[in-house]
């Protein structure tokens, strides 16, 4: 097998960052043409976001040449940006588009798995078009880093190719197949596709801690969701009602206090 990488070994997709490298030029032009109802999906990825004129601080995963930018920069003109893609070539033309908005954006050439998210420092993390090269538990890592990273009251957004629940199989099987040949294909390395049905990408975003997560809009080949991070005063009533209900199921499984459940069973039965 001849590999993208010009190897007679490697797997015969293409790595990536090279992808997106040697198609940055018409990019933009091919997703107007190939994404239905492109206005109104990118319209939608900002839609949840509240107007101000604050500098609130967004962070953008896999942000490319910046498409959603600009329906973003129209709610909130003095956002603080970051974006974090693999593709130098994809970050260039970014820049080139949104140069009036130079001092407002900050790039960083980095997988989004290995970028710092930190903790409490967004007030929105979006993600577009870029999430479906994840297998499932790639994907759940990275949404509880942006639970994390939200502050208390913070949105994510993700906008991304959906599927049935049959072509989500089909295409986990092949991908694990492809995984079992290439295991260096992790992370999202290698440009697969493995698009998830709204089902799985809500249980996903559930399972990573966020209380409300939900459809913003689903179109035929693509969706908008949005979770939310709870409020702070939420957040610590829900940890004080799980340290409670902990410590109710310690006491119900303490053998000693199962002794005097079942000495009150046998002497009232
Ligand atoms: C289809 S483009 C989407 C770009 C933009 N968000 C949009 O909607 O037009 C996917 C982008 O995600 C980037 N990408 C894919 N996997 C990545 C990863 N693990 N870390 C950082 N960027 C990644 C690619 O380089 C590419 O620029």
């Amino acid at each position: 097998m001849r590999g993208a990488n010009g190897t007679n070994d490697g797997p015969d997709v293409e790595a990536m960052a090279e992808f997106f490298d040697r198609r940055a030029a018409s990019y933009d032009e091919h997703m107007r043409r190939s994404v239905a109802k492109f206005s109104d999906f990118y319209r939608h990825v900002a839609d949840p976001i509240e107007r101000t004129e604050e500098p609130i601080a967004i962070l953008d995963l896999g942000c490319g040449t910046g498409l959603e930018l600009a329906f973003i920069f129209e709610k909130v003109p003095n956002a603080r940006i970051t974006g974090v893609d693999l593709s130098q070539e994809m970050l260039a033309k970014l820049s080139e588009k949104h140069h009036d908005k130079g001092k407002q954006i900050t790039l960083v050439r980095a997988s989004f798995l290995d970028f710092e998210i930190g903790e409490e420092r967004w007030d929105y993390i979006v993600s577009v078009m870029a999430m479906h090269h994840l297998a499932p538990g790639e994907k759940l890592r990275l949404y509880r880093a942006i639970h994390k990273g939200l502050k208390p009251g913070g949105l994510y957004i993700e906008g991304d190719y959906v599927v049935t629940e049959e072509e989500e199989e089909e295409s986990l099987k092949r991908y694990a197949e492809f995984r079992r040949k290439y295991p260096e294909a992790a992370n999202g390395a290698y440009h697969i596709d493995i698009p998830f049905c709204s089902e799985t990408q809500l249980r996903l975003l559930s399972n990573a801690g966020f209380m409300r997560a939900e459809t913003g809009w689903e179109g035929e080949q693509a969706a908008v969701f949005v979770a939310q991070k709870l409020r702070r005063n939420y957040a610590e009533l829900s940890q004080k009602l799980l340290e409670f209900l902990d410590a109710q199921s310690r006491i119900l499984h303490d053998p000693a206090h199962r002794v005097g459940v079942n000495r009150v069973l046998s002497r009232d039965g």
